[in-house]
């Protein structure tokens, strides 16, 4: 069960040469998908990219490291390990044996998680698409494609829950999963931020660290799922996801690390006309990246989620190290709310505040970047700190979208958060900075200017490895 099935055109440990109509069915969409990949996938033409590959999904060796051509990426589908006692830990349905069907009941509920989750992982490889002309090394170019062809493969692992368990509507959802695109006017991506672009490498890092981080918690939320081909589906892209999470840490503790280092070699603060980022400006797009991921979380309250707990389809983010009873229907959670104008808190019932719930979770992990960031300035011995924004500051999404606020919460008038939100967002200047930073270094073992090397290389291999052949 464990080990992948390569003879087949679809790699796969779901058994699929035993269900032909299933395999027909995929086998129909891969040709889709490969077009897909051709039109909005990396436009850099590449001869190949020295990748990482799912084989298996056992603890040891899931992974296989090569040299390959990416259209002939070997995407697949994998489920981690069945658990044959597993059984639903939380709502209504906490004990009973988890689903290895779609209840009649919830199949709306799921088909919808199931989509909107499937719509971000296409969504970012277009975002993500002209990067690799600007990529600041082959190491970096490298990551960029690892993480592309992943959120493909997790593409694959909701398509084949779609075909596999939702009949028709699966199969027209999984055409639609292809048909929008991010930032299109027609047919745009579902989430607000899966439609921002993603213009340069310091808006690359820090969306893998913020918003790929915003997959990491709905993923562990999804994993809790009773329904267990969901569940099992989201484990093992989780696995996938710790790499996502990497590229996006490292990249922001490099660019810091090489700001600090010109501020102290030059003694400035303005390393800008130096070739690299203003420690402000990192600032500056920290800000943006974080408040629009903490949009993705919803609003404070919500009886959808509320109803997804009890129903057993959508967990808390680690539910069994949670210590009460897992229903919390006599729970209570204290919210973010707007109170004449002011932030405030307010008490709801804990199955509404989920989000916040969720979202809290979310926040105490992406302080954990901003700390190790903070390290890197104070041992090149620099005063200047980085932080995360309010929770109420550039929301378009919940309590606070009504309202404008600075980055240490001060509730702002509309005219006065005009003037001053250019000290706080990145401007068309910070922007196009930037932008004239991101000149191409495609030479085997050299970097960019604006940002440091990394500590090692992948895989044990140096950094100066030849791991992508530009075609
Ligand atoms: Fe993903
Ligand atoms: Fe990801």
């Amino acid at each position: 069960m464990t080990s992948a099935d390569y003879a087949e055109k679809i790699p796969n440990n779901v058994g699929l040469r035993e269900d032909r109509r299933l395999q027909r069915a995929l086998e129909s969409w891969q040709p889709n998908f490969l077009d897909w990949w051709e039109s909005m996938g990396p436009t850099l033409p590449t001869k190949d990219v020295y990748l990482r590959t799912a084989i298996n999904v056992g603890r040891a060796g899931w992974a296989n490291f090569g040299h390959v051509a990416m259209k002939d990426y070997r995407w697949g589908i994998f489920l981690s390990e069945h658990d044959a006692g597993r059984r639903i830990g939380f709502g209504e349905h906490k004990g009973e044996p988890a689903w290895q069907q779609v209840p009649g009941e919830y199949r709306a509920d799921l088909r919808r998680l199931i989509v909107i989750q499937g719509d971000t992982e296409p969504a970012s490889v277009e975002q993500q698409r002209n990067l690799g002309a600007t990529a600041p090394s082959l190491y970096d170019l490298r990551n960029l494609f690892q993480v592309n062809v992943e959120e493909g493969r997790h593409l694959w692992a909701m398509v084949y829950l779609l075909h596999a368990y939702f009949g028709r509507e699966g199969r027209e959802e999984a055409e639609e999963l292809l048909h929008r695109n991010s930032g299109s006017q027609d047919s745009p991506r579902i989430l607000g931020a899966f439609n921002e672009e993603t213009p340069d490498w310091l808006s690359f890092f820090m969306f893998t660290y913020f918003t790929d981080r915003d997959g990491k918690y709905q993923l562990g939320t999804l994993k809790e799922s009773g329904f267990d081909p969901l569940s099992r589906t989201c484990e093992f892209m989780l696995r996938e996801e710790a790499h996502h999470m990497f590229v996006g840490t490292t990249g922001v503790d490099r660019v810091v690390e090489r700001t600090a280092q010109l501020m102290v070699e030059h003694d400035t603060d303005e390393v800008s006309a130096l070739g690299a980022i203003d420690l402000p400006v990192i600032q500056k797009y920290l800000n943006f990246h974080y408040s629009v991921s903490l949009d993705l979380f919803g609003s404070e309250t919500s009886t959808n989620v509320a109803n997804y707990y009890t129903a057993g389809i959508k967990g808390r983010w680690l539910e069994d190290r949670r210590r009460d009873d897992h229903r919390l229907t006599d729970d209570s959670i204290m919210v973010d709310a707007l109170d004449a104008g002011e932030i405030a808190e307010t008490e709801v019932a804990a199955l509404t505040g989920l989000n916040t719930d969720l979202r809290r979770e979310y926040i105490s992990d992406c302080q954990s970047g901003v700390t190790r960031w903070n390290r890197i300035l104070a041992s090149a011995g620099l005063s200047q700190r980085l932080a995360l924004p309010h929770v109420a500051f550039n929301r378009k999404v919940g309590a606070f979208a009504g309202i404008e606020a600075s980055p240490t919460g001060e509730v702002l008038p509309a005219g006065e958060w005009e003037q001053r939100k250019h000290q706080w967002l990145p401007t068309d200047v910070d922007k196009t900075h930037v932008r004239s930073l991101m000149q191409p270094v495609h030479e085997r073992g050299k970097i960019a200017a604006w940002i440091a090397p990394p500590r090692q290389g992948i895989n044990g291999k140096p950094f100066d490895y030849d791991y992508v052949h530009l075609s």
